[in-house]
């Protein structure tokens, strides 16, 4: 329903039909490793899902890490693709302080345990050539930090999904991600069928740069215009690269009885960073893919699973993808604190 919501939207006005790849990726392991952020700092700061590649590690330098070669298996629908994909989670506190994570569940159409859905998205005239991640490549998405509002978060938002079959509010169901009544903080109100993350990168590069102190400035949002309108990327920043887009579906629906919500009318979600205001939630990228997989794929407008130029596994292969936790801790259950908080 949300896919096909999301495709209805952008579709609007465009000609050509949609092509994008969207597939699904299973938890690989939940814990408190930030290879990006915080290279071999055991623990890092917060808790972190963490799907894709099963060589992800305290530290990934590329000097001396491969995701292919160092990889045995993936969590993804598609088996060349040993990137490491992480978001923060969801904790939800009750009355008497303690807390919990919030489950998450799988996108419609897709089977996995929890996880995250992952899009590469070519320009919508189904035509323009985009260039495919570099090995070596990451970058990411939000800031830990942020408790306000900031422009820098237009990519990052949140859908309250007010009836159990996953719909949103009248007229809003429909719309393209972090629009309509999606909010960049965490929904004021119990939201029946779920709240949904939705996480986009950078589709600009500057051609040069594998990665950048921020992670950030060595990619760009288009100049003018959107993506998907093939909008110009800024001069500094002059390759087009596929739309990385993370959508992350959390059950929030355990926790909606407005007897477990707090007695003062506020909110009672936390992200992992001990932030419950949900300005903080942030996606990170460390491409993985085998050989030009990825390049072929887009060149041929691949479409959801269905890709000839791709090797798929089935998602109960996928699913046997785990890997132990580095920094063992409890992250579920009743907890007094969030890890790290
Ligand atoms: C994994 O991380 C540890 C600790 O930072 C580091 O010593 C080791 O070299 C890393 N292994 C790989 C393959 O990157
Ligand atoms: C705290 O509240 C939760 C939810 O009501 C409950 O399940 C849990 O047992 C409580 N923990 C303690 C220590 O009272």
């Amino acid at each position: 329903m949300q896919w096909k919501a999301l495709a209805l939207a952008l579709l609007a006005g465009e000609v050509a039909a949609q092509q994008m790849i969207r597939f699904g990726c299973s938890q690989l392991v939940i814990e408190r490793l930030d290879p990006l952020v915080n290279p071999g700092t055991l623990p890092s700061p917060h808790v972190h899902q963490i799907v894709g590649g099963n060589s992800f590690n305290s530290s990934m330098d590329p000097a001396v890490h491969d995701l292919v070669r160092d990889s045995t298996c993936t969590s993804c629908t598609f088996s060349e693709d040993f990137s490491n994909y992480w978001t923060a989670v969801l904790y939800f506190r009750a009355r008497n302080g303690t807390y919990m994570r919030v489950p998450q569940f799988a996108n419609v159409g897709l089977r996995q345990d929890g996880g995250i859905t992952v899009y590469y998205i070519p320009p919508y005239d189904g035509k323009t050539k985009v260039t495919a991640f570099k090995p070596g490549f990451r970058m990411l998405v939000g800031d830990a930090a942020l408790r306000k509002a900031d422009g820098m978060q237009r990519q990052l938002c949140h859908r309250c999904y007010t009836t159990a079959d996953g719909a949103g509010p009248a007229g809003d169901t429909g719309g393209a991600p972090c629009t309509g009544s999606d909010t960049q903080s965490l929904p004021p109100k119990p939201c029946a069928g779920g709240i949904r993350t939705t996480i986009t990168f950078p589709t600009c590069w500057d051609g040069k740069n594998l990665d950048s102190p921020d992670h950030n400035s060595h990619v760009a949002y288009p100049r003018e215009g959107t993506f998907e309108s093939v909008g110009a990327c800024p001069e500094s920043h002059p390759v087009r690269l596929p739309q990385l887009m993370y959508e992350v579906m959390w059950d929030t629906t355990p926790f909606n009885d407005p007897e477990l919500w707090p007695e003062d009318g506020s909110q009672p979600f936390f992200w992992s960073t001990n932030d419950e205001t949900g300005y903080s939630q942030h996606g990170d990228y460390v491409f993985g893919w085998k050989d030009d997989s990825l390049q072929r794929a887009l060149d041929a407008r691949c479409n959801n699973a269905v890709c000839s130029e791709l090797k798929v596994q089935t998602s109960e292969e996928a699913l046997k993808c785990t890997k132990a936790q580095t920094v063992v801790e409890d992250v579920d259950g009743w907890l007094e604190s969030i890890p790290g908080s």
